[in-house]
């Protein structure tokens, strides 16, 4: 059988990837009080192949992004020590696994309160509205604009949550630059409202983005460092007036910082997680980025190869399908059946039902 582009194998930087299915950063919602807990360890490593590439779940980088309790964090000792035995599950079976380090900014509840009850923080202090928030159901509170006297405490706390991740065990991080959350706050202008150095033009509203990267790059070295973007994406209220010049622009400044990898949402993941037609394209950013690019969002076996062979990335992140298919990169190996995903499980806090429950491939039966 002719081997498929997405099995081929991929040297990203210093990795050397068997192939170029990778699991995307997905949220399962089944930590407590901000811990990683051993039934990941199950999870994670179903989902390992030998030269695979894995990214966490978002994990929180700082005490003033707290809320989401059923999330992972990585800025206490008592948190890196709960990753680490998952980080090892994976790398006994040789998986190159990253941590994805998150700040949610103003997408927080109205009573999750931050240290010293302040509000939660942002580019910004105008609020997600409710009905522009979907699919996501908070009732997010009035955010408080970050003084530019405090921007360099949050680019710290990037920079100490990505020295964890490598204490770890983690092979490197992902900055988390998509989706409405804090960096994507400070890029997109329908949400930056600011009128100093941090917002207006858009070398000034990426200027926090490329600074969280300088600093995290310089801690860890930028061939552990990759970032995910989504300039086409209008989640949690936060949408730009010019996608593609925005994207570009960050994909032309990432190369100064020689990053291992720039991760995109497809535009047409204007949510999360489901697909509509736009008239965008990553292309431009594709063309732009000189080190590997990976795309996410609505993939299938067929529209992954195509992409690869067609040079439009080197690498491509499946999200639901890996979550219904632990033995997913197998599975379109052998172009076999896939199991259905359950929407109902994804998010819920069950230890085994509908995320270590899936079934293997039976081979014997193909
Ligand atoms: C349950 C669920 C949780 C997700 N959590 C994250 C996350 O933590 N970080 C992130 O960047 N994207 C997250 N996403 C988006 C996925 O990484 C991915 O981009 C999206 O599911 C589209 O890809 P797919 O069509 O292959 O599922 C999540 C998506 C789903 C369905």
């Amino acid at each position: 059988m002719e081997r498929q582009p997405l099995m081929s194998p991929y040297k990203m930087g210093r990795f050397q990837l068997a192939h170029r299915v990778v699991l995307a950063p997905l949220g399962r919602l089944r930590s407590k009080n901000y811990l990683a807990q051993p039934h990941a360890i199950l999870y994670y490593s179903q989902r390992t192949t030998n030269g695979g590439f894995l990214i966490s779940e978002a994990t929180l980088i700082s005490g003033t992004g707290i809320g989401y309790t059923t999330t992972p964090g990585i800025w206490t000792m008592e948190q890196v020590e709960a990753w680490k035995p998952i980080v090892k599950a994976i790398h006994e079976k040789g998986g190159i696994f990253f941590c994805q380090l998150w700040h949610p900014g103003r997408v927080l509840d109205d009573d999750d309160y931050q240290p010293n009850g302040q509000a939660p923080i942002s580019s910004t202090d105008k609020r997600v509205e409710p009905e522009n928030g979907q699919p996501d159901p908070r009732d997010c509170a009035f955010p408080r604009r970050l003084g530019v006297d405090e921007i360099p405490q949050v680019i710290n706390d990037y920079r100490l949550a990505a020295r964890n991740s490598i204490e770890a065990g983690f092979d490197g991080v992902e900055i988390h630059g998509a989706h409405g959350y804090l960096i994507d706050q400070f890029m997109k202008d329908q949400v930056n409202d600011r009128t100093d150095e941090y917002g207006g033009s858009i070398e000034k509203r990426c200027r926090f983005a490329l600074e969280v990267v300088a600093a995290v790059a310089q801690e860890v070295g930028p061939d552990r460092v990759g970032m995910r973007l989504s300039p086409f994406a209008n989640y949690m209220d936060s949408a730009d007036s010019n996608p593609e010049a925005l994207g570009l622009y960050m994909a032309e400044s990432l190369n100064k910082y020689e990053i291992a990898y720039l991760h995109v949402v497809e535009p047409r993941m204007i949510t999360a997680e489901d697909a509509s037609e736009t008239p965008y394209s990553p292309l431009p950013m594709r063309l732009a980025f000189k080190k590997s690019f990976i795309v996410a969002g609505a993939y299938t076996r067929i529209e992954g190869n195509k992409a690869i062979n067609e040079d439009r990335a080197d690498l491509v992140a499946f999200g639901r399908l890996f979550i219904a298919n632990p033995d997913l990169p197998r599975r379109f190996e052998l172009d076999a059946h896939l199991n259905k995903y359950v929407r109902a499980t994804f998010a819920i806090p069950d230890p085994v039902v509908g995320y270590t429950d899936y079934p293997f491939l039976d081979e014997t039966k193909i």
